[in-house]
């Protein structure tokens, strides 16, 4: 398929609900679907992957609702538009669950078991491999399914979903080749060129690990956390020079959230002891106060019950497209023997 009769390339993407969103969040994945959205060239799907929560925590459900709430509240803050984007819960969309089930026959579980990212999967969630559920097995699976419902063919992701992505090209291929169809496109990753942003103690910004920074903070939590930052070890007294090179955290921050001429400064008064790091933090959590003031504000714009709608609107457009696809599947497949009856 071309783009040509304003057939829009379909997009696809989720995120698990484990938790309200921080700044590698917003940099790394949100205001990029956010620039996919705007250029208007993709038919965009969002979705909260609560199915996908489970792999990994099945015995304690109860954040997946309250956290379901929160990250749309966040989407909707910064930019997602429910009138130009679908927006839902993944398990909202049974259709989902049937193409998962149809997929899963014609998917090899050597595949499945020799998937790099689900082994970084398996490892991150302190899980041993030999408590590998059925469902974490099936993961990269789901995944697909989530995809080739809307027969995806662009998935923005961050690299770590390399090659669960490579995988629901080999099933998308597979399943072309059996039906004797070019029915569903192989869905391309689209990776964004982001900084990393590290936490606050200086290793990888995790919601699990305590070095956050939410988007939803309040002003006040913001300057706590960039209090707390790193700064360079070897600066002991205050009237020690610094080097922003050594900085851990405060200055790679400045050179995401501040412009040239500020960074500048905060160099050549680093380097020469005319700024302490009290200061210099207080500067950056203004910063990112500036930064952030209006999508706070925005996130406080909508009700409970306005994000429940929205939710439940993105469910009736998601569905629809999604039991149109699953028809053609199963036509595909022979499966749809007494459909006319
Ligand atoms: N596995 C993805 C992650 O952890 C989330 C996800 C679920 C996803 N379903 C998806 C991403 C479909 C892209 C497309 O980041
Ligand atoms: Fe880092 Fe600023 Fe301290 Fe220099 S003054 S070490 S840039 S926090």
């Amino acid at each position: 398929m071309n783009n040509l009769n304003n057939q829009k390339i379909n997009l696809v993407s989720g995120m698990r609900p484990t938790g309200k969103l921080h700044l590698g969040h917003y940099l790394g994945v949100l205001q990029n679907w956010v620039d996919l959205q705007k250029s208007q060239k993709y038919n965009c799907y969002f979705m909260l992957a609560d199915w996908h929560s489970l792999t990994t925590k099945y015995e304690d459900t109860s954040l997946i609702e309250e956290s379901i709430i929160e990250i749309t509240r966040d989407f909707l803050a910064c930019g997602l538009d429910p009138n130009e984007s679908t927006i839902y819960i993944q398990s909202q969309v049974p259709e989902i669950a049937e193409l998962h089930l149809l997929l899963s026959m014609i998917t090899p579980n050597n595949w499945a078991e020799r998937d790099p990212t689900l082994k970084d999967l398996v490892r991150a969630s302190n899980q041993d491999e030999s408590n590998l559920t059925y469902g974490m097995l099936g993961y990269p699976i789901l995944q697909t399914s989530d995809i080739l419902i809307f027969k995806g063919s662009v998935v923005p992701v961050g690299k770590d979903q390399t090659a669960h992505l490579e995988m629901s090209r080999e099933i998308a291929r597979r399943f072309n080749y059996i039906f004797k169809q070019e029915f569903f496109a192989e869905p391309k990753p689209l990776f964004t060129e982001t900084p990393l942003i590290m936490g606050i103690d200086g290793t990888k910004m995790g919601k699990s690990f305590n070095n956050d920074i939410k988007i939803s903070a309040t002003e006040e939590e913001t300057i706590t956390s960039v209090r707390k930052m790193i700064t360079d070890p070897q600066r002991i007294k205050r009237t020690d020079p610094g080097d922003t090179e050594r900085c851990m955290v405060p200055f790679p921050y400045y050179k995401i959230f501040a412009d040239l001429e500020t960074r500048k400064t905060v160099k050549a008064e680093c380097e020469t002891a005319q700024r302490g790091c009290i200061d210099c933090k207080k500067q950056l959590a203004d910063l990112i106060n500036t930064k952030f003031a209006a999508i706070r504000a925005k996130r406080q714009s909508f009700s409970d019950t306005q994000i429940i709608e929205i939710l439940q609107a993105g469910r009736q457009k998601a569905r629809q497209k999604a039991k149109e696809n699953l028809k053609q599947i199963r036509e595909l497949m022979h499966l749809n023997y007494f459909d006319k009856v």
